[in-house]
């Protein structure tokens, strides 16, 4: 027998207001047809002012909880994946932790950028896989649109704000790849990239700074890491690109997203994108389309999905698991 993290519900919360590339045009040299035809993108989500990551990272948890059929108590661990943080301390996890009304687990978050929902899902495997939590509260969630340089048109088209959920639960398998729940992870770093991605503020330095990026780097690493990792965690799982049902990739790059599942072998048609709505939410943008592909009747249980991320450090990585 093996412990298994299997998946008991999802939820999402997308703020109100939605961004049409259009409105970029009157601020910015840009196009819509541009951001279309580079990134897939053709509108976005910005949180209200005021509201804050917690808050959409709270409403998205009770969603997962509400499908999942549980009580906030019920869980033993809340991890949140994000960047931007409602204060420097204490994590958002101990804000949701409180906005739920959970009294009991423990909570923290995860930073790993855009990768940070894998990092975090990976770690929540490794708690029940381990003995220490039973269910898990594992989130993605980001205000993205805090740390926007509005001038600069090479970034501030791409991000959105959302918040994403998923609750893990630990179930016995047999062992096999076709058990339910988390069947392999790969998690991979490197910070000698970490001038290509990055924010140019932060606590030590005592200001908020601006996402910096240069795009056709990254662009270069994400083709190439992302059907690398993918690859290596269906390896370790003993399976191969074509008895993959969904892959839920992370949503920065339509042309990102085709290259990944063509290098995988993948048709379009098994891969769930959002990236047209949502923008890059960057943590957030993997729990956000899990959401979104069950709803729309994609994913279903039993199915096997692979999901892959990257983004700043560069810190990159895949979970597989069949649902
Ligand atoms: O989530 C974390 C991981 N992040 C990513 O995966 C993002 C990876 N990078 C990308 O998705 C792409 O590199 C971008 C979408 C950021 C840029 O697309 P690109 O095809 O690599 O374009 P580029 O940077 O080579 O720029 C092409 C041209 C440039 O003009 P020149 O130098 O050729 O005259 C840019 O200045 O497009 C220009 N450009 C724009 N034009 C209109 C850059 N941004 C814009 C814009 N509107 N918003």
């Amino acid at each position: 027998m093996t412990t298994r993290a299997v998946a008991r519900g999802v939820g999402h919360y997308l703020p109100d207001r939605i961004v049409p590339n259009s409105e970029f045009e009157e601020s910015i040299e840009t196009s819509d047809e541009w951001i279309r035809a580079r990134t897939g993108i053709e509108r976005r989500h910005f949180a209200a002012e005021g509201q804050t990551t917690s808050e959409m990272a709270a409403l998205a948890a009770e969603a997962a909880l509400k499908m999942a059929g549980m009580e906030p108590d019920d869980i033993d661990a809340v991890i949140v994946a994000t960047s931007t943080a409602d204060l420097t301390f204490p994590s958002a996890a101990t804000m949701v932790q409180e906005r739920l009304g959970m009294t009991r687990g423990f909570a923290f978050d995860v930073q790993a950028v855009c990768a940070g929902f894998v990092f975090a899902l990976a770690n929540a495997n490794a708690l029940i896989a381990s003995g220490q939590a039973e269910r898990v509260l594992v989130i993605g969630a980001e205000t993205f649109s805090r740390i926007m340089d509005w001038s600069d048109r090479t970034t501030c088209v791409l991000f959105g704000d959302g918040a994403g959920a998923v609750v893990l639960e630990a179930a016995e398998g047999d062992g096999t790849n076709a058990d339910r729940g988390i069947l392999a992870t790969d998690l991979n770093s490197d910070g000698r990239h970490k001038d290509i991605l990055y924010v140019d503020g932060g606590v030590s330095t005592q200001t908020t700074g601006y996402l910096r990026m240069q795009g056709k780097e990254v662009f270069r690493h994400a083709v190439e890491k992302l059907a690398q990792t993918a690859h290596a965690s269906l390896a370790k799982a003993g399976l191969s690109g074509d008895e993959v049902d969904w892959i839920v990739p992370h949503q920065a790059n339509l042309r990102i997203i085709k290259s990944t599942a063509q290098k995988m072998g993948v048709g379009m048609d098994r891969v769930v994108v959002t990236v047209q709505d949502h923008g890059n939410t960057s943590a957030a943008s993997i729990p956000l389309a899990l959401s979104v592909g069950v709803a729309r009747g994609q994913i279903k249980q039993g199915d096997l999905l692979v999901t892959e991320a990257i983004g700043g450090g560069l810190a990159w990585g895949s979970v597989v698991l069949r649902w």
